[in-house]
């Protein structure tokens, strides 16, 4: 059941005697206008919070959460489904729908299949798993920053590090190879960025004739990744099949470069731009070290949402905050707005990493709640300590308004990020 078309225009001129036309609603998503603060677009969404409606490119309108304490209880309510193959399922962008018919492991898919999946994976993700692959993190972030000192300065911070970090990490916990990066890098752009709807389509095929390729070399000769590890326990036993696993590989892989990248070129560059909060960081006098990084990622993943709308199908309806959710509606959280609820936090537009309230919702809520969270903040401290620490000068090296960043339609990060130090 599809909703009502609604349209975000009124007519260009209507006789006297008929009616005003409804208000348009707010067109969601919309870009930022500061790569670090959500859209100033917004503005009126969030006064109308908890809850509110917005319209899509499509010209259909669906619930937008911006509420802090609506967004948990609605996260954790089993009445909203993430099935991406229903009809009903919310597109917010033309890429997103030529998509939407395939399926997508873990976050396109409910329990109980969701749960079955996810079982497979979490050991890996474990916060002991993960402590044991800090020193090849921070091997990985050591050997990119002697590459940048060798050629530089200057260097082009994306390329030379953001990207690289992940990619390379995900790599060896996965078993891909890492010299395959070019691709799997240029196919995540095309799937996530486009241009052009037909585009996402063809990357997402290119990724996954990728992975079967890949799935049927481990299979005659195994390596010591995760992907060998379902190979050879789980697809074997036939717990998943082929497609399955070829989904759960790709959203991985996907999920486990382009997030954690996007977050250390956007962290630097709002951290260069909070120069008296920086100074914390730095090392000498005044510097607090490493034990801090903690607070300072809870902080960012907090202050930028690079995240910006978790999507939700409405399965049964639901009554929160004096509305009424009808089964088939769209639901979108956007984590800007909701990180930034004056309600749960003090001062939300400051950048404070001694706020005593953290409970953010960067990583999501409920039981897709990011599988790589562990990962992404052993990353994240490790990369941006160690960028600080060994470039103590690092600096913008062109005026921050020339710098391109990510349209509002994908993950929030830089485009580039042009440094000197
Ligand atoms: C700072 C970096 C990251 C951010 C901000 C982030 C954010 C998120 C968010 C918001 C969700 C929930 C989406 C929803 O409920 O609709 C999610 C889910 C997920 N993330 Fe991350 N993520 C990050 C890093 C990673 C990494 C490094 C991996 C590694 C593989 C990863 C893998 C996943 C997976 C597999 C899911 C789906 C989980 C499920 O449906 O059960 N993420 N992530």
């Amino acid at each position: 059941m599809m909703e009502s078309v609604e349209s975000t225009k009124p007519p260009a001129s209507a006789p006297a005697s008929t009616p005003a036309p409804a208000p348009a609603l707010t067109p969601f998503p919309q870009d930022r206008t500061c790569p670090y603060h959500p859209p100033t677009g917004y503005a009126p969404l969030r006064e109308a919070g908890p809850l509110t409606r917005v319209s899509l490119f499509d010209g259909r309108s669906v619930w937008l959460v911006t509420g802090h304490e609506a967004a948990r209880v609605l996260l954790a309510d089993p009445r909203l489904s993430s099935d991406r193959q229903s009809e009903d399922f919310p597109a917010p962008t033309e890429r997103f729908a030529r998509v939407r018919d395939r399926s997508v492991a873990l976050l396109g898919v409910d329990d109980p299949r969701h749960n079955v999946q996810r079982r497979m994976l979490i050991p890996s993700f474990s916060v002991k798993r993960v402590a044991a692959l800090r020193p090849r993190i921070q091997e990985t972030v050591d050997r990119l920053l002697d590459a940048m000192e060798e050629q530089g300065p200057p260097a082009e911070l994306v390329g030379a590090f953001a990207l690289p970090v992940p990619s390379m990490v995900i790599c060896a916990l996965l078993g891909v190879p890492y010299a395959d990066h070019d691709f799997f890098e240029e196919q995540s752009r095309r799937l996530l960025r486009g241009p052009g709807a037909q585009n996402s389509e063809a990357a997402r095929d290119e990724l996954a004739a990728y992975f079967h390729e890949l799935i049927e070399r481990k299979r005659r000769d195994p390596g010591d990744g995760l992907l060998d590890e379902l190979i050879h326990r789980q697809l074997a036993a036939g717990a998943v099949d082929r497609d399955e696993l070829v989904s759960l590989a790709t959203i991985l892989l996907v999920a486990g470069h382009e997030t954690t990248a996007n977050m250390i070129s956007l962290g630097t560059f709002t951290l260069l731009q909070h120069p008296e909060r920086l100074a914390e960081l730095r090392p000498g006098p005044g510097g607090a070290g490493p034990t801090l990084m903690p607070a300072v990622i809870e902080e960012l993943l907090r202050y930028l949402s690079i995240a910006d709308g978790m999507l939700r199908v409405v399965r049964e309806d639901i009554e929160i905050a004096g509305s009424t959710l009808r089964a088939g509606e769209g639901v979108i959280f956007s984590t800007s707005l909701i990180n930034r609820d004056d309600a749960a936090y003090e001062n939300p537009e400051e950048l404070d990493w001694h706020r005593t309230t953290r409970h953010h919702l960067a990583f999501g809520f409920g039981i897709h709640q990011c599988l790589g969270q562990n990962l992404a903040r052993a990353e994240l401290e490790i990369a941006l300590w160690s960028l600080f620490e060994r470039l103590p000068g690092l600096r913008l090296a062109v005026p921050a308004d020339e710098i391109p960043f990510k349209p509002g339609d994908t993950l929030q990060g830089m485009l580039e990020l042009p440094v000197t130090w």
